[in-house]
């Protein structure tokens, strides 16, 4: 496995894998990486001759009172799972290689469509997915990788990508990977590594609210309403930012709940104020 820092290698490392016609499956990542990247990573490698894994905590996609300089850095075990994973290179460049120094406000950015950010986590996360799809597309383009790798749990994410290869023509092919879990339900996520045990304890309700939400559509309840008044309860220790409906296809917010039916919700930890999301299909 080789471990690149910078651009110019990795540059002449995609050259050696295109002479040899290799089909390049790329894993974004900020690193920290827990069982749910290890599910995309181990389907990238099982569905391309060569996996690409980047790891980079990308600035300009967090907020001025987020947790950048907080989040979880665990460098050596990331690259010690993505060996042992079968990956063919580990991209994990410094903030300076990647931006060159230049702040965000004079890098060209890459805009979601403006009818999405007026909601779930585009609305209180102010520029958030600029970033996101900025380092994605640069990402897309330094790997030509042939198929990309995102998780679920960041459904709006998800959407929003698949939304600029489609809008801009990107010769690459997303593939959305399942939820992985807790074996008692909580998504995994690098910043569960911010939970104590009774957080942890609270943050789990979120998971609860969500198959509470299934079980009362199952039983013929599908009033948002009643369904939201349910949840609060469930995570009334937390603060909640969103419980939103949206179809899975549109990520439009529906008022009434069907088949496509996506619930996600945002909700913030009492004492360590970790921002936990998650979502679930709720109507089978
Ligand atoms: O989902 C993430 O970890 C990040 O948003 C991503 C896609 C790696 C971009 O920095």
């Amino acid at each position: 496995m080789k471990i690149i820092n910078n651009i110019k290698e990795l540059k002449e490392e995609i050259k050696i894998l295109k002479r040899k016609n290799s089909s390049i499956g790329l894993v974004p990542t900020m690193g920290a990486l827990h069982n749910g990247h290890k599910s995309l990573i181990e389907r990238a490698v099982s569905e391309n001759e060569d996996t690409i894994v980047s790891i980079f905590v990308n600035p300009i996609q967090f907020g001025v009172n987020e947790d950048l300089d907080k989040y979880p850095r665990t460098l050596d075990n990331d690259l010690e799972l993505c060996k042992n994973a079968g990956v063919s290179i580990v991209f994990c460049p410094s903030i300076e290689e990647m931006y060159q120094g230049i702040d965000k406000n004079d890098l060209t950015l890459i805009c979601p469509p403006y009818c999405v950010l007026d909601k779930l986590c585009a609305k209180s996360r102010n520029g958030h997915f600029d970033g996101v799809l900025s380092v994605v597309a640069k990402l897309f383009n330094l790997t030509h990788a042939t198929k990309a790798y995102f998780g679920q749990k960041d459904a709006q994410q998800l959407f929003i990508v698949k939304k600029m290869v489609k809008d801009l023509n990107f010769d690459i092919e997303i593939i959305p990977c399942p939820i992985v879990r807790e074996q008692d339900g909580l998504a995994l996520s690098s910043r569960n590594k911010y939970l104590n045990q009774d957080e942890r304890k609270i943050a789990l309700n979120i998971f609860k609210s969500l198959e509470g939400a299934k079980k009362l559509v199952k039983m013929g309840i599908n009033d948002p309403k009643k369904i939201v008044d349910n949840s609060l309860m469930l995570m009334k220790e937390m603060d909640v930012e969103y419980i939103e409906f949206v179809d899975i296809e549109t990520f439009e917010i529906q008022s009434e709940i069907n088949k496509n039916t996506l619930m996600l919700i945002a909700a913030k930890t009492p004492i360590s104020k970790t921002r936990l999301i998650d979502n679930m299909m709720i109507c089978e």
